[in-house]
């Protein structure tokens, strides 16, 4: 597999293929990989020629110094993993903070009509700042046809869809389910680093969401908040940040339900340190 640390090098190596017309996917990843990811690169795979993945741990999306430090870093792992998908058609962009910054670490400043002061704007300030600067960098230098997107971070998704419209960039943003464990829990990088207890009790996050689905169908959005707050409340590990029900376009949290709406319930949920996020359709 070809793993790539200057861009320069993958412009050219990109630019042989474009020019033999070939379609380009690319999926931004911050490594760490699992089987989450590897669905967003079997999705790029079926529907592009040959698949960037981009694999770096971007600073200017963290606002937290010590995140930031313990983010697990595993590229060659990462490159293994990627090669039981496909040898051939995979290129890996594993860039430098330098090579991929120049030497200017800040965040460009983006207005995502209020998008981005929601649910994970209240509590990362800067953090979609950070997401935008990145991504565009990315989309800028690799100049994909399509780009995948997990709805594990539905936030995130909604976001780049907005930076494409709002910037008119020529890609294509496509959105890929939550990949889950056999237990519920939704696959995140982070969780290799919760401790053997946590683990066990992490599944409750998406058992209650499901829970909280079924009780939408007939409570108001703030009775089924009330009681999603309250399970955690009895609960000894798991420490709930935010329970949300929000309009889907908007993500602003429901005022009254709309037949012609669609919503989903967010969560973040701090499990000892690590900070656990999932989300699920309710209508
Ligand atoms: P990262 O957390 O590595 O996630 C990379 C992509 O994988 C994101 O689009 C994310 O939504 C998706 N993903 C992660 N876990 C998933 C799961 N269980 N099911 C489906 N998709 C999943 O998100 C980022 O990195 C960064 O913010 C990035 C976009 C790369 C910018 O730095």
């Amino acid at each position: 597999m070809e793993v790539y640390s200057e861009k320069q090098q993958i412009v050219a190596a990109l630019d042989a293929l474009k020019a033999k017309n070939q379609t380009l996917g690319l999926v931004p990843t911050m490594g760490a990989l699992h089987q989450g990811h590897l669905q967003l690169v079997k999705k790029a795979l079926e529907n592009n020629d040959k698949v960037v993945v981009s694999i770096f741990v971007n600073p200017t999306q963290f606002n937290n110094q010590e995140d930031l430090i313990k983010y697990p870093r595993t590229l060659k792992k990462d490159v293994a993993l990627l090669e039981t998908v496909s040898k051939s058609n995979i290129l890996v962009y594993a860039p430098t903070v330098d090579d991929i910054y120049e030497g200017n670490t800040i965040s460009q400043d983006f207005d995502f009509d209020g998008l981005e002061f929601e649910m994970e704007g209240k509590f990362r300030h800067g953090h979609f700042d950070g997401v935008g600067t990145i991504v565009k960098r990315f989309f800028e230098i690799i100049k994909p046809n399509n780009a995948y997107f997990g709805e594990k971070d539905f936030q995130q998704l909604t976001i780049i869809k907005k930076l494409v419209e709002k910037h008119n960039i020529p890609v294509n943003i496509v959105g890929c389910k939550i990949h889950r464990e056999s237990n519920g829990l939704a696959m995140s990088s982070r969780n290799t680093r919760l401790k053997p207890e946590y683990k066990k009790a992490a599944p409750f996050i998406y058992k209650t969401l499901k829970t909280a689905k079924t009780l939408f169908g007939t409570k108001s959005a703030s009775k089924v908040s009330e009681w999603v707050e309250k399970q955690f409340n009895n609960h000894d590990l798991l420490e709930l940040e935010y329970f949300i029900i929000a309009d889907t376009k908007t993500l602003k949290p429901m005022k009254r339900k709309s037949n012609k709406k669609s919503y989903r319930a967010f969560i973040a949920v701090y499990a000892d340190d690590i900070r656990l996020i999932d989300n699920i359709a309710l209508n």
